[in-house]
């Protein structure tokens, strides 16, 4: 992170107006949750979340799949928000703050943002698989294990995590609430994304397209190529809050 990055990154963001947060699983790598395409750890070094992700995966290995998803929810209850999350909240005391994310988290609304999209559903919302009803599951269990039944709802179908998998839709309301607060947004700040999974990684070309400025922290590459303004190259408990306190 150099100094003209975070000087060009300010100014991009300055002004008061509207701004949009756009997290991925970056945004939470400093609050010890794994991200999906880095160098993985624990269950993530096991299984494929790509290939875990779908719902072919859940028709075929129901069991593993759930076993996955109780162990994220575990070690998402025992995770707080980092430096990244804290700034975006405290954002939203002097600006309009929306927060999109890609996240099935709970670590933008733990950190206090009172406006959070949460573009590929939540960890923590269960549904029967067949009739969509919401689910109560229990909590899940303190160990990872390597399969677990769902449970069974009335109608005989199975408990399935209430987040987006691969193939399937974006719930209409927070895709929505997206892209209308990109179009009323004066600045998009883009954190801890590859910027590979669509439609989500079309939104910030949504901004460019429409002149609002880009600004993305990501240690890495950028995700998002010539749309960015500003690529500050670090990480989101380092970058957010000097970019926005
Ligand atoms: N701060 C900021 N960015 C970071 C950090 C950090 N501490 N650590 C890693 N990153 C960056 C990586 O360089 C990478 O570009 O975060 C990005 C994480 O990329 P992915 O793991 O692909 O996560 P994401 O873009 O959110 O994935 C999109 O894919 O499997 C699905 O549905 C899942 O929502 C997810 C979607």
């Amino acid at each position: 992170m150099t100094t003209d990055q975070i000087r060009e990154a300010r100014s991009a963001l300055a002004g008061g107006g509207p701004l949009v947060v756009l997290s991925g699983a970056g945004m939470s790598a400093e609050s010890g949750v794994p991200t999906f395409r880095d160098a993985q750890t624990g269950l993530w070094e096991r299984y494929d979340p790509t290939e875990l992700a779908t719902p072919e995966a859940w028709r075929r290995d129901p069991d593993t799949a759930w076993a996955w998803y109780r162990w994220r929810e575990h070690l998402v209850s025992g995770a707080r928000p980092n430096a990244g999350h804290l700034a975006v909240a405290r954002a939203a005391a002097a600006r309009d703050v929306v927060v999109v994310t890609q996240n099935v988290d709970d670590l933008h609304e733990r950190a206090g943002s009172p406006v959070v999209h949460h573009l590929h559903g939540s960890l923590f919302a269960h549904r029967c698989d067949s009739c969509s009803t919401p689910m109560e599951v229990g909590p899940p269990p303190e160990q990872a294990v390597d399969r677990l039944a769902p449970p069974l709802c009335a109608c005989g179908g199975r408990a399935r995590p209430g987040v987006v998998w691969f193939g399937e839709m974006l719930p209409s309301g927070p895709w929505e609430a997206a892209v209308s607060a990109i179009e009323l947004a004066a600045a998009v700040l883009v954190v801890g994304t590859s910027g590979l999974v669509h439609p989500a990684a079309s939104l910030p070309d949504l901004a460019a397209g429409a002149g609002i400025p880009v600004v993305e922290v990501n240690p890495g590459p950028s995700g998002l190529g010539p749309t960015v303004t500003v690529h500050v190259r670090a990480t989101a408990g380092e970058a957010v809050p000097a970019l926005l306190d």
